[in-house]
């Protein structure tokens, strides 16, 4: 059964038309002007974008199902707008080896959007023995990362660099020296001073973007930085950038939208790794998304459950969510024309990955169907009791948006049809 999106400003990377769009059977059959379908979704007043993907999701599965499964984690994020997510490996256990691999790809295949998965760099993310990166990488992994944890051991993270050179894939790096680390519960500074909580520098963060750019010059690999949150982060790649190095980064949303003053509330929905940071770092990584220094915005969705985010702020995980906020907050906060945001969220991200072709465009017949259709002007509050996920702790509850996905299209299929989830 066909479905034309009918009316909406379609725009991709090859620029901007008004046009209707056909798909059917997995693909996109035409763009154009009145166009007719089985069925209508439509779209007017609206922006007509590839689907979204993101490079950074805690889908949580296995070993977490409290928190979110795979499934839900998927309606999230096609709620989100995203037709792709890569799952980060701190699960229990890791992903870290084929087995686990194939079972994260096997329940993806039952979720609304694509799922792909990262893969461990280290055995058990322990960092201390290199993960069997080829037989992962054998299942189609492309991005390696010990995400949750980085990668402390400069040999080590060589060798992993000369490895993955040879087979193609991307090493992805969170970025945080565990020694300088160690204790901090929030970004060390006037606040964490004020508070009286234990805090992160921000050079435990800088210390090893420095390093592995040292190691990406010296082995020739490409390194991708995940969730960078500091000024001197944003301007170390941007130099690696102008160096001509294959060096690219992500940032995640709350990093844009939110300051350390947060925790001033002592509420563990603004604990996150790495920490909020002062208003100077925020303004740093938007301009690092204004100035093509960053090339993505992820959202490192990261579910806790009531239980688990309801203790005291020291103890308490850090993580926040995101796929469902990630394009508003976008779209209100950085000031960015919308074919910005949307290459942010769609194309840029998507090349990382290694999923051009089949995500973020560009929105023509043949290629695959994968959408978002959204409102660019909606305004909205966010509730966490309207979020697809399993948990709750959105660290945006009440605050006034701009910009609404209205539905989104996985593989042709009109997964979210106006706001509301079809199983
Ligand atoms: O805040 C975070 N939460 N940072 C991480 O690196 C891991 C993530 C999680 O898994 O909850």
């Amino acid at each position: 059964m066909s479905t034309v999106i009918k009316g909406g400003l379609v725009i991709d990377q090859t620029g901007e038309r008004t046009a209707d769009v056909v798909v059917d059977d997995g693909r996109i059959v035409a763009v154009g002007p009145d166009l007719s379908g089985d069925q209508v979704l439509d779209a007017s007043g609206c922006v007509v974008s590839p689907g979204f993907v993101d490079l950074h999701t805690h889908l949580r599965q296995p070993g977490a199902e409290e928190a979110e499964t795979i499934e839900t984690g998927g309606w999230a994020a096609v709620r989100g707008g995203f037709s792709a997510v890569v799952a980060m490996p701190n699960t229990n256990p890791a992903i870290d080896c084929a087995a686990v691999v194939q079972e994260v790809l096997l329940l993806g295949s039952q979720a609304p959007c694509d799922v792909y998965t990262s893969g461990a760099i280290t055995v058990g993310r322990k960092g201390e023995q290199l993960a069997p990166m080829a037989e992962m990488a054998g299942l189609g992994v492309r991005l390696f990362t010990d995400d949750g944890n980085g990668v402390q051991d400069a040999g080590l993270m060589r060798r992993a660099m000369e490895y993955a050179a040879g087979l193609g894939v991307v090493l992805a790096q969170h970025c945080e020296v565990d020694s300088l680390a160690a204790g901090g519960q929030m970004h060390e500074g006037e606040w964490s001073s004020l508070l009286g909580i234990p805090g992160v520098p921000a050079e435990a963060e800088e210390l090893m973007v420095m390093r592995d750019i040292a190691l990406s010059r010296f082995t020739g690999a490409p390194v991708h930085f995940q969730h960078l949150s500091t000024g001197g982060s944003i301007a170390m790649v941007r130099a690696a950038r102008e160096a001509g190095l294959a060096v690219t980064a992500e940032v995640a949303t709350h990093h844009f939208t939110l300051t350390d003053e947060a925790c001033a509330s002592y509420n563990p929905v603004f604990k996150v790794n790495p920490p909020l940071r002062p208003a100077d770092d925020r303004e740093a990584v938007r301009e690092g998304l204004a100035d093509g220094a960053v090339d993505a915005i992820a959202t490192d969705h990261a579910p806790h459950s009531p239980d688990a985010k309801e203790m005291p702020f020291d103890q308490a995980p850090p993580g926040m969510l995101g796929l469902e906020t990630a394009l508003a907050l976008a779209l209100t906060e950085l000031n960015l024309p919308i074919a910005e945001v949307v290459g942010l969220l769609s194309w840029r991200p998507a090349a990382i990955a290694g999923l051009n072709g089949t995500h973020g465009g560009p929105i023509a017949p043949d290629a695959p169907a994968n959408l978002c259709v959204f409102d660019p002007d909606e305004e909205w509050t966010v509730d966490p009791d309207d979020l697809a996920s399993r948990s709750r702790n959105t660290p945006y509850a009440g605050r006034r948006v701009r910009g609404r996905v209205r539905h989104t299209v996985v593989g042709s299929r009109p997964v979210v049809v106006d706001r509301e989830m079809r199983p």
